[in-house]
Protein backbone atom coordinates (compact mmCIF):
# COMPACT_ATOMS: atom_id res chain seq x y z
CA UNK A 1 0.00 0.00 0.00
CA UNK A 2 1.96 3.21 -0.80
CA UNK A 3 2.62 5.18 2.06
CA UNK A 4 2.06 2.39 4.30
CA UNK A 5 -1.55 3.14 4.68
CA UNK A 6 -4.40 1.13 4.09
CA UNK A 7 -7.95 2.12 3.05
CA UNK A 8 -10.51 -0.61 4.70
CA UNK A 9 -14.42 -0.12 5.02
CA UNK A 10 -16.57 -2.60 7.63
CA UNK A 11 -18.98 -4.65 5.47
CA UNK A 12 -21.71 -6.84 7.43
CA UNK A 13 -19.59 -8.88 10.07
CA UNK A 14 -17.57 -6.88 12.40
CA UNK A 15 -14.05 -8.64 12.00
CA UNK A 16 -15.17 -8.36 7.80
CA UNK A 17 -12.27 -5.93 6.77
CA UNK A 18 -12.64 -5.56 2.93
CA UNK A 19 -10.00 -3.53 1.01
CA UNK A 20 -12.43 -0.49 -0.46
CA UNK A 21 -10.16 1.76 -2.36
CA UNK A 22 -7.84 3.44 -3.46
CA UNK A 23 -7.65 4.14 -7.24
CA UNK A 24 -5.01 6.78 -5.96
CA UNK A 25 -2.79 6.65 -3.53
CA UNK A 26 -4.37 7.36 0.27
CA UNK A 27 -7.29 8.64 -1.21
CA UNK A 28 -10.35 7.27 1.67
CA UNK A 29 -13.66 6.33 1.27
CA UNK A 30 -15.93 8.86 3.27
CA UNK A 31 -17.34 6.26 5.27
CA UNK A 32 -13.83 4.62 5.96
CA UNK A 33 -11.15 3.64 8.28
CA UNK A 34 -7.35 4.12 7.60
CA UNK A 35 -5.03 1.94 9.47
CA UNK A 36 -1.79 3.37 9.61
CA UNK A 37 0.64 -0.01 8.97
CA UNK A 38 4.16 2.31 9.19
CA UNK A 39 7.68 1.36 11.19
CA UNK A 40 8.24 4.09 12.91
CA UNK A 41 4.58 4.26 14.47
CA UNK A 42 4.40 0.56 15.13
CA UNK A 43 7.86 0.94 16.78
CA UNK A 44 6.29 3.65 18.98
CA UNK A 45 3.48 1.94 19.66
CA UNK A 46 5.44 -0.86 21.10
CA UNK A 47 6.68 1.86 23.27
CA UNK A 48 3.33 2.94 24.59
CA UNK A 49 1.65 -0.89 24.84
CA UNK A 50 4.66 -2.19 26.60
CA UNK A 51 3.60 -2.32 30.76
CA UNK A 52 7.22 -1.32 31.76
CA UNK A 53 6.79 2.00 29.98
CA UNK A 54 6.26 4.35 32.75
CA UNK A 55 4.57 7.85 32.58
CA UNK A 56 6.95 10.18 31.12
CA UNK A 57 7.78 8.16 28.02
CA UNK A 58 4.84 6.86 27.35
CA UNK A 59 3.07 10.72 27.09
CA UNK A 60 6.11 11.91 24.99
CA UNK A 61 5.55 8.68 22.22
CA UNK A 62 2.25 8.89 22.42
CA UNK A 63 2.45 12.75 21.52
CA UNK A 64 4.91 11.68 18.50
CA UNK A 65 2.49 8.86 17.37
CA UNK A 66 0.07 11.72 17.31
CA UNK A 67 2.39 14.31 15.23
CA UNK A 68 3.38 11.26 12.85
CA UNK A 69 -0.20 10.43 12.00
CA UNK A 70 -1.25 14.25 11.00
CA UNK A 71 0.30 14.14 7.67
CA UNK A 72 -2.27 11.49 6.53
CA UNK A 73 -5.08 12.93 8.34
CA UNK A 74 -4.86 16.11 6.75
CA UNK A 75 -4.23 15.13 3.32
CA UNK A 76 -8.11 15.45 2.01
CA UNK A 77 -8.35 19.07 3.85
CA UNK A 78 -10.52 21.68 1.57
CA UNK A 79 -7.44 23.82 0.58
CA UNK A 80 -7.87 27.33 -1.55
CA UNK A 81 -5.75 29.21 -4.23
CA UNK A 82 -3.66 32.20 -2.91
CA UNK A 83 -1.41 34.43 -4.83
CA UNK A 84 1.81 35.08 -3.42
CA UNK A 85 4.81 37.25 -4.09
CA UNK A 86 8.43 35.71 -3.96
CA UNK A 87 11.26 38.19 -4.24
CA UNK A 88 10.98 36.48 -8.38
CA UNK A 89 7.61 37.13 -9.17
CA UNK A 90 4.15 35.81 -8.38
CA UNK A 91 3.46 32.28 -7.94
CA UNK A 92 0.05 30.55 -7.01
CA UNK A 93 -0.21 28.73 -4.02
CA UNK A 94 -2.16 26.53 -1.99
CA UNK A 95 -3.46 26.96 1.77
CA UNK A 96 -5.39 25.27 3.97
CA UNK A 97 -8.95 26.56 3.54
CA UNK A 98 -11.03 27.57 7.03
CA UNK A 99 -9.73 27.25 10.56
CA UNK A 100 -8.47 24.05 11.80
CA UNK A 101 -9.96 22.69 15.47
CA UNK A 102 -8.32 19.89 16.98
CA UNK A 103 -11.01 18.81 19.50
CA UNK A 104 -9.40 15.97 22.37
CA UNK A 105 -11.60 13.87 24.25
CA UNK A 106 -10.40 14.72 28.06
CA UNK A 107 -8.26 13.02 29.70
CA UNK A 108 -6.28 11.16 27.44
CA UNK A 109 -7.22 12.65 24.01
CA UNK A 110 -5.17 15.68 25.38
CA UNK A 111 -1.80 14.02 25.55
CA UNK A 112 -2.15 13.55 21.49
CA UNK A 113 -2.31 17.67 21.31
CA UNK A 114 1.17 19.20 21.30
CA UNK A 115 2.52 16.17 19.19
CA UNK A 116 -0.35 17.44 16.69
CA UNK A 117 0.25 21.47 17.41
CA UNK A 118 4.20 20.97 16.87
CA UNK A 119 3.13 20.61 12.91
CA UNK A 120 -0.13 22.32 12.70
CA UNK A 121 0.42 25.49 15.57
CA UNK A 122 -2.20 27.71 14.05
CA UNK A 123 -5.19 25.27 15.11
CA UNK A 124 -7.27 26.00 17.61
CA UNK A 125 -8.12 23.61 20.05
CA UNK A 126 -12.06 22.74 21.72
CA UNK A 127 -11.93 20.36 24.51
CA UNK A 128 -14.52 17.58 25.59
CA UNK A 129 -14.66 15.70 28.80
CA UNK A 130 -15.87 12.55 28.59
CA UNK A 131 -15.83 9.54 31.28
CA UNK A 132 -16.41 5.97 30.93
CA UNK A 133 -18.37 4.76 33.73
CA UNK A 134 -16.28 1.28 34.64
CA UNK A 135 -19.21 -0.44 35.24
CA UNK A 136 -21.65 -0.29 32.85
CA UNK A 137 -19.44 1.50 30.03
CA UNK A 138 -21.65 4.48 29.28
CA UNK A 139 -19.79 7.92 28.97
CA UNK A 140 -20.77 10.86 30.93
CA UNK A 141 -19.99 14.18 29.72
CA UNK A 142 -18.43 17.27 32.38
CA UNK A 143 -16.83 19.45 29.97
CA UNK A 144 -18.23 20.74 26.68
CA UNK A 145 -16.22 23.74 25.46
CA UNK A 146 -15.73 24.80 21.64
CA UNK A 147 -15.71 27.38 19.37
CA UNK A 148 -19.18 29.08 19.04
CA UNK A 149 -17.44 29.10 15.29
CA UNK A 150 -16.44 25.74 15.08
CA UNK A 151 -17.58 25.12 11.45
CA UNK A 152 -15.26 27.84 10.12
CA UNK A 153 -13.46 24.53 9.31
CA UNK A 154 -12.27 21.17 9.26
CA UNK A 155 -12.40 19.58 12.83
CA UNK A 156 -10.24 16.56 14.19
CA UNK A 157 -10.88 14.76 16.79
CA UNK A 158 -8.91 12.91 18.67
CA UNK A 159 -8.87 9.92 21.34
CA UNK A 160 -6.19 7.49 21.65
CA UNK A 161 -8.51 4.61 22.13
CA UNK A 162 -11.77 3.33 20.57
CA UNK A 163 -13.18 0.63 22.41
CA UNK A 164 -16.88 0.21 22.95
CA UNK A 165 -17.21 3.63 20.14
CA UNK A 166 -19.77 5.13 23.41
CA UNK A 167 -17.15 8.04 24.34
CA UNK A 168 -16.03 8.59 20.81
CA UNK A 169 -19.70 8.53 19.62
CA UNK A 170 -20.81 10.78 22.18
CA UNK A 171 -18.77 13.15 21.45
CA UNK A 172 -19.30 13.29 17.37
CA UNK A 173 -22.38 13.83 18.76
CA UNK A 174 -21.57 17.10 20.86
CA UNK A 175 -19.42 18.23 18.21
CA UNK A 176 -22.56 18.03 15.60
CA UNK A 177 -24.81 19.66 18.09
CA UNK A 178 -22.34 22.62 18.37
CA UNK A 179 -22.57 23.03 14.45
CA UNK A 180 -19.27 20.84 13.24
CA UNK A 181 -19.82 19.35 9.50
CA UNK A 182 -16.45 18.33 8.44
CA UNK A 183 -15.25 16.13 11.16
CA UNK A 184 -11.96 13.19 10.91
CA UNK A 185 -11.26 11.49 14.11
CA UNK A 186 -7.92 9.84 14.83
CA UNK A 187 -6.92 7.72 17.55
CA UNK A 188 -4.02 5.12 18.32
CA UNK A 189 -5.78 1.97 19.22
CA UNK A 190 -9.06 1.11 18.04
CA UNK A 191 -11.10 -2.25 18.77
CA UNK A 192 -13.43 -3.67 15.86
CA UNK A 193 -16.51 -2.88 17.92
CA UNK A 194 -15.67 0.79 18.31
CA UNK A 195 -15.47 0.78 14.51
CA UNK A 196 -19.07 -0.85 13.79
CA UNK A 197 -20.54 1.36 16.60
CA UNK A 198 -19.28 4.59 14.89
CA UNK A 199 -19.75 3.67 11.23
CA UNK A 200 -23.48 3.04 12.62
CA UNK A 201 -23.74 6.00 14.16
CA UNK A 202 -21.74 8.77 12.37
CA UNK A 203 -21.22 7.18 8.98
CA UNK A 204 -19.64 10.41 7.58
CA UNK A 205 -16.90 10.77 9.73
CA UNK A 206 -13.58 9.39 8.09
CA UNK A 207 -11.55 7.65 11.14
CA UNK A 208 -7.55 6.94 11.10
CA UNK A 209 -6.19 4.44 13.80
CA UNK A 210 -2.43 3.55 14.05
CA UNK A 211 -3.53 0.18 15.05
CA UNK A 212 -6.78 -2.23 14.46
CA UNK A 213 -6.90 -4.60 17.57
CA UNK A 214 -8.69 -7.47 17.92
CA UNK A 215 -11.30 -7.55 20.51
CA UNK A 216 -12.56 -5.96 23.64
CA UNK A 217 -12.53 -8.05 27.04
CA UNK A 218 -15.36 -8.38 29.38
CA UNK A 219 -14.05 -5.39 31.45
CA UNK A 220 -14.43 -3.30 27.72
CA UNK A 221 -10.48 -3.23 27.75
CA UNK A 222 -8.97 -3.48 24.21
CA UNK A 223 -7.06 -6.42 23.89
CA UNK A 224 -4.34 -6.44 23.37
CA UNK A 225 -4.34 -3.06 23.94
CA UNK A 226 -2.25 -0.99 26.24
CA UNK A 227 -4.55 -0.37 29.05
CA UNK A 228 -5.80 2.65 30.47
CA UNK A 229 -4.46 5.07 28.42
CA UNK A 230 -5.46 7.89 30.75
CA UNK A 231 -3.75 6.71 33.86
CA UNK A 232 -0.99 5.24 32.77
CA UNK A 233 -0.08 8.79 30.68
CA UNK A 234 -0.86 10.72 34.09
CA UNK A 235 0.15 7.83 36.02
CA UNK A 236 -2.68 7.52 38.03
CA UNK A 237 -2.63 3.71 37.81
C1 LIG B 1 -10.92 6.27 27.77
C2 LIG B 1 -10.46 6.72 26.40
C3 LIG B 1 -11.76 6.98 25.68
C4 LIG B 1 -12.67 5.93 26.26
C5 LIG B 1 -12.80 4.81 25.26
O1 LIG B 1 -11.25 7.35 28.55
O2 LIG B 1 -9.58 7.81 26.43
O3 LIG B 1 -12.28 8.29 25.91
O4 LIG B 1 -12.05 5.44 27.46
O5 LIG B 1 -13.74 3.88 25.68
P1 LIG B 1 -15.12 3.66 24.91
O6 LIG B 1 -14.78 3.61 23.46
O7 LIG B 1 -15.60 2.33 25.43
O8 LIG B 1 -16.05 4.76 25.26
P2 LIG B 1 -11.78 7.21 30.06
O9 LIG B 1 -13.28 7.22 30.07
O10 LIG B 1 -11.12 6.04 30.71
O11 LIG B 1 -11.34 8.57 30.72
P3 LIG B 1 -9.86 9.14 31.01
O12 LIG B 1 -9.25 9.49 29.69
O13 LIG B 1 -10.13 10.33 31.85
O14 LIG B 1 -9.08 8.09 31.74
N1 LIG C 1 -10.16 3.09 27.62
C1 LIG C 1 -8.82 2.88 27.75
O1 LIG C 1 -8.09 3.79 28.20
N2 LIG C 1 -8.31 1.69 27.41
C2 LIG C 1 -9.07 0.69 26.91
O2 LIG C 1 -8.53 -0.39 26.58
C3 LIG C 1 -10.45 0.92 26.78
C4 LIG C 1 -10.97 2.12 27.13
Amino acid sequence: MPYGVGVFSISQSLHAYTLSMPTQSNTESKTGIVIFDHPLIAHKLATIRNQETGHRLFRAALSQIAGLMVYEVTRSLPTEKIDVQTPVTKAQCQIIKGTITIVPVLRAGLGMIDGILEVMPEARVGHLGLARDEQTLEPHAYLNKLPADIDAGPVILVDPMLATGGSASAALTMLRQAGATDIRMICLVAAPEGIARLQADHPSVTIYAAALDEKLNEKGYIVPGLGDAGDRMYGTV
